[in-house]
């Protein structure tokens, strides 16, 4: 339609939007279907939040904001950047936006011209490539392998960086895949980084607290100090403390860059959601204690899917170090006949069959930039993801 952009035709619906919009549609039609494709945590935000949310309404704190943010909750991102990253951002070196989506669409607004090309490590969160699109950038995906669990290593690294390189996205523990890189992993890339000081990063660490048994997590300016002038820190309180509703995310990085940002966000929206700023205040200074369950409940379920999809018949699933995603492959799953005598030619085909045979919604993994796998997210019961997994053996039993 002449009417609509140009810019339009530059992204791609979001497939996990997509796939969570069908499994409800065939719910409403009476169907028994299980949805493994959401992308948020099952547990409800802590009450301690929920209460500095009403006591913030009580109070009147119903105005607009500054546009980066109210100061006591970018004085409450720099504390926990100090004391959780040991990495120093005074509060004009934080910005507040609603949701680490809007965080980092609003860095790449800020900085990208066209031809400026973003390196990203595939699989990827779907909508780096989209945002960086829709700014006028070009994505440069760069594949890993299952055999690195999904982890871009130093050599592809630099063989993708180029005069026109802008930006590297990194993203650990990762959406699609779990993959979470340890301070060597992390240290081989920023060496690799050091080498191009042209080469900005931005390092989307939303899965932060969500890492399993003795993992520690880090990120990038933390294990390369010298990297602090050219990385923005983005994180959110959306996955960690369940907030996804509430749509705050946050980032900290150099002056400039920030301040672009804020320049941005003031013509657009502003500052975030009052109120939930509020509540994200007491999020990261209160208690904590909520991790510990989120944690325990998300790896004894990861460590359920791994075990039953490992015995399903042409699945191979690594086991990932957070978040709360596994990314199997369906490799020898291709080429077989699914009950409805569909032969399966892609990962698309096998997640369609299997949602048509079983009523098991996952997205497939060339939606995420890597297949043929399926990403499924263990974020619900214990009961559920078994017979989930159950389906899913049965279906992968029934090819032929
Ligand atoms: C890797 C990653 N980054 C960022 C986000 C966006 O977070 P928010 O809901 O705060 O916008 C998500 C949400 O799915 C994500 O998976």
């Amino acid at each position: 339609m002449g009417f609509l952009s140009d810019a339009l035709s530059r992204i791609k619906p979001s497939a996990t939007i997509v796939i969570t919009q069908k499994a409800r549609d065939l719910r409403a039609q009476g169907r028994d279907v299980i949805s493994l494709s959401v992308g948020e945590p099952d547990f409800d935000t802590p009450d301690n939040i929920k209460e500095a949310a009403m006591a913030a309404i009580r109070r009147g704190e119903t105005k607009y904001t500054p546009v980066p943010g109210i100061v006591p909750l970018r004085e409450a991102i720099a504390r926990k950047f100090k004391r959780e990253n040991g990495l120093d951002y005074k509060p004009s070196q934080v910005i507040v936006g609603t949701g680490g989506k809007q965080v980092i669409y609003n860095a790449m607004l800020a900085t990208l011209n066209p031809g400026d090309e973003v390196i990203i490590p595939a699989p990827y969160w779907v909508s780096y490539p989209e945002m960086v699109g829709l700014c006028g950038g070009t994505a440069v995906p760069v594949d890993t392998t299952m055999e690195h669990n999904f982890k871009l290593q130093p050599g592809p690294l630099e063989r993708a960086i180029t005069p026109k390189t802008k930006w590297i996205i990194l993203n650990s523990p990762s959406n699609p895949t779990g993959a979470a890189y340890t301070r060597a992993e992390m240290k081989a890339l920023t060496d690799v980084l050091m080498r191009h000081p042209h080469v900005w990063v931005l390092t989307d660490d939303m899965y932060e607290h969500l890492t399993f048994g003795d993992f520690e997590f880090v990120t990038p300016a933390q294990v390369e100090p010298g990297l602090y002038n050219r990385t923005l820190t983005m994180n959110g309180v959306s996955k960690s403390y369940a907030m996804t509703g509430w749509r705050i995310g946050y980032a900290g990085g150099p002056e400039e860059l920030i301040r672009a940002m804020d320049f941005v966000q003031g013509q657009q929206t502003s500052g975030a959601c009052s109120i939930a700023q509020w509540a994200a205040v007491e999020a990261l200074d209160g208690p904590q204690d909520h991790l510990k369950v989120f944690k325990k409940a998300f790896e004894e379920r990861r460590d359920l899917v791994v075990s039953m999809l490992n015995q399903a018949k042409y699945l191979k699933c690594p086991m990932p170090e957070g978040a709360f995603y596994v990314y199997p492959s369906c490799a020898e799953a291709i080429g077989k006949t699914a009950p409805s005598g569909k032969v399966i030619e892609t990962d698309e085909d096998f997640v369609a069959e299997l949602l048509d045979s079983e009523g098991v919604a996952a997205v497939h993994g060339s939606a995420f930039g890597l297949g043929p796998n399926l990403r499924i997210s263990y974020a619900t019961s214990t009961a559920v993801l078994e017979d989930a997994c159950h389906r899913i053996q049965r279906f992968c039993g029934s090819l032929r």
